[in-house]
This record gives C-alpha cells, structure tokens and sequence, in this order.
C-alpha cells in the first residue's frame, strides 16, 4: 500500500511538532503544509523536501489529494476546518480543545456521521509514557476500583497573549474551563472512557494584567467538578496567568491504590504510587519501580526515538497511532466521541460559571 498523503494546516505553529512524527513513519509522508504566515511556514518547512506550499487552506484541500489532514491552527478555527476536510472524505487530525461552543459540536458530530473519513482530537496528554503505564496498571487492577481523580494544567502563557491573540478570547476572557482536555483526557481514559454527565464551575476572581499591563477579564483559575455516568468525582483545575513554573498535575484515587504526579519538565519530574499489599505503609514508591511491567507496546516500539521529540514524545507517539490506525483501516483511538467527551464539560462549565456555580448535566453526543 502506498504511504497516506498527509496535509497540514497551520503548519508554522503548533503543528510543527508532528514533523517528526513523519520522519519516523513508513506508512505516511507530508506532502502539503499550508499556514497565513508565509514567512514562517518557509522557516518551518526549512530543510524539507517536496512539500506543496499553501497559504488557502481550501485550496490545499482541493490539489494536494490528501488522505490526511492535519489541523494546528486556533481554537475557533478546528471545526469550521475539520468540517471541509470531513466534507471531502479526508481524514482529520485536529488539535485541542475539539470545538469551543457546544452548537460547533453538534456541527462536528454531523459531519464526522456524513463523511467515510474518520476524525481524532489530538489530545496528546494521553500518550505521555508514565499516564499510560497509569492505565496499564489500572486495568490490571493494581489500584483496585478507580473512583477519584484531580487533574491540574497551570500553564502562565501571557507571554503568547500578543503572538497568538485568539487566546485572549477563547482561553483567557471566557470564564469556566476553557483548555481542560489536557486534565481530563487521561482521567476519562484512566477510567475506561467512563463520561462526564453534570458539572459545576467556580473562579477565584481576578487582579489579572497581561505583559504589557493591560486588563484580563476573566478568573485566574477555574475549577471545575465533575461527576461521571459510573459515579465518579473528578476535580479540574485550569490556570493560565498566575505568575508560576508550568505544571501539569493529576491525582488518582482507588480502592487499592493511589497516584500522584507533576510533570514540570523533562528533568523534573514527580510521579509517585502506592498500592496497598506492595508498597511500604505511609511510603510512596516511584513510578519508575512498575515501568519494566507495565509499559504499553507502542512506547516500547518506538519511545527511543519518541523521545527526542516534543512534550516527552507524546507527540511522535500519537501521531504514530493515529496514522497506523488509517493505515490498517480501524477505528482510531481517540475517537469522535471521546473527542466530544473531553470538550462537552469544560463548554457546560463555562454555562456554569455564569449560572452562580449551579451542577449542569453535559449532554450525551450518543444521543444527537
Ligand atoms: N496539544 C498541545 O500540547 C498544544 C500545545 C500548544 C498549542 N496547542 C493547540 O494548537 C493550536 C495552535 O496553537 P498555536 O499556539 O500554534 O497558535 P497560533 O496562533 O500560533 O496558530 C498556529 C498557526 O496557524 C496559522 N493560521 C491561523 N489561521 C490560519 C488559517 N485560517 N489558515 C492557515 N493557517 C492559519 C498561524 O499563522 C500560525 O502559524 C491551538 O488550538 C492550541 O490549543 C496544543
């Protein structure tokens, strides 16, 4: 079979990071890029050979014959995008959050439901080596029955406030939790894709100035509450100006077991784990005692080289699953509707929030 033909547009930003993805593929090549920014795209490509060069993305849709398209632009942009690529048949990869209002959902989910492509957000926070090896000892049962977690993204991107605009809207002034897909994707897979069905949201309130000292409307930290179809509580915590070193953190609690992380950086790091019957009374072990045991195939296969890439490979390692489940002709691993479940809770949140804090159940996209 001949190696999927994959486009990618908004290609001198984010999406840059999947370069190396195709570097490492025998079953995918990039063949167009497009991005507004003509400038940087030729600094992104730079090195590259034989890539078609767009700045529309339509007509990147329409000439390059692609199999694949991938979307890295800003957040208001991906369904709008998806929705051409989808309307064409051609497979989507989109970045997060999947749509930021729950009318784009709907929109979504009936194109996704009319095309005979398939379409996967790229919530690349699963795929980080030690949140799988988390799933991996789960589903052996070694925390027992999951019934809690915390996830945390505290993440001061004012420095992007003027490079990238859109975020001041779609991140910063709306309230409720706007970029919580990052905190949640791990749980929700951690709990075997159990759902959020009602939520209820609170801000702290803000004395929020940007670099250049102008006003923030919107809270310095949202927190939002879930509880799950299986009874699950989880607590989601987004912070994206308070003047701190980044920190992705998640917590887990079973019946038998917990988890404790931060990842700050590549070199440091904390994961912790204990599990009753194994480890020392009132000790944590580290993470790295279960990894020889409990590391998934994919990272196994190809997480020397992943690794050398961006957010911890995790971005290699996605892109690898997603273009090896096009590849074979199955269904992908992420998929439109875990897609919708990650988003819909922060999108009912921002309802929430509005409404004094009030539980809103999150609809159900099974049933649109
Ligand atoms: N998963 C992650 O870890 C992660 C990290 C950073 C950003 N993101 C997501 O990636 C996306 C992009 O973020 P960014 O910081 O690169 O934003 P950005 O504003 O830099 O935009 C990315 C690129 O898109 C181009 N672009 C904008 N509109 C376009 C259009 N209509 N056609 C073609 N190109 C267009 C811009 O010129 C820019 O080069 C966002 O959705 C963000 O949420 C995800």
């Amino acid at each position: 079979m001949e190696k999927l033909r994959v486009g990618i547009v908004g290609a001198a930003g984010r999406p840059s990071a999947f370069l190396a993805a195709f570097k490492m593929s025998d079953k995918a090549v990039l063949t167009a890029a497009c991005d507004l920014n003509e400038d940087a795209l030729n600094r992104a490509l730079s090195g590259i050979d034989g890539v078609e060069r767009y700045n529309d993305y339509i007509e990147m849709l329409e000439k390059a014959n692609l199999d694949i398209v991938i979307i890295g632009t800003p957040m208001h942009l991906h369904v709008s995008q998806s929705i051409e690529a989808l309307k064409r048949n051609i497979h989507v990869f989109c970045e997060v959050t999947a749509a930021v209002s729950i009318e784009e959902c709907r929109m979504l989910l009936k194109a996704c439901k009319e095309s005979r492509a398939q379409y996967m957000m790229g919530e690349n926070c699963n795929y980080m080596k030690p949140y799988m090896i988390i799933r991996e000892m789960i589903m052996d049962g070694a925390f027992g029955s999951v019934f809690y977690a915390e996830g945390e993204y505290l993440h001061d991107c004012r420095n992007l406030l003027y490079k990238t605009p859109w975020r001041r809207k779609y991140q910063y002034e709306t309230r409720g939790v706007t970029y919580g897909t990052h905190s949640l994707g791990p749980i929700l897979s951690w709990m075997d894709w159990d759902r959020v069905e009602s939520v209820c949201c609170a801000g702290s309130g803000s004395d929020n100035f940007d670099l250049q000292g102008k006003r923030i409307d919107g809270d310095n930290t949202a927190l939002m509450l879930c509880k799950t179809v299986k009874g699950n509580l989880i607590k989601i915590r987004t912070d994206l100006s308070s003047p701190r070193p980044y920190s992705l953190n998640y917590v887990l609690q079973g019946t038998k077991g917990a988890f404790e992380s931060s990842y700050v950086s590549k070199n440091q790091n904390y994961h912790h784990v204990w599990l009753e019957g194994e480890s020392d009374p009132g000790k944590w072990d580290e993470l790295i005692k279960y990894e020889e045991k409990y590391t998934p195939k994919i990272w196994r296969d190809i997480g020397a080289q992943a690794e050398a890439y961006g957010h911890g490979g995790s971005d290699a390692v996605i892109m690898t699953e997603f273009i090896n489940a096009i590849y074979d002709g199955k269904e992908v691993p992420i998929d439109i509707y875990k897609s919708l479940d990650m988003t819909l809770p922060g999108l009912v949140s921002q309802q929430s929030i509005l409404q004094g804090g009030v539980w809103l159940p999150v609809p159900d996209p099974r049933e649109w």
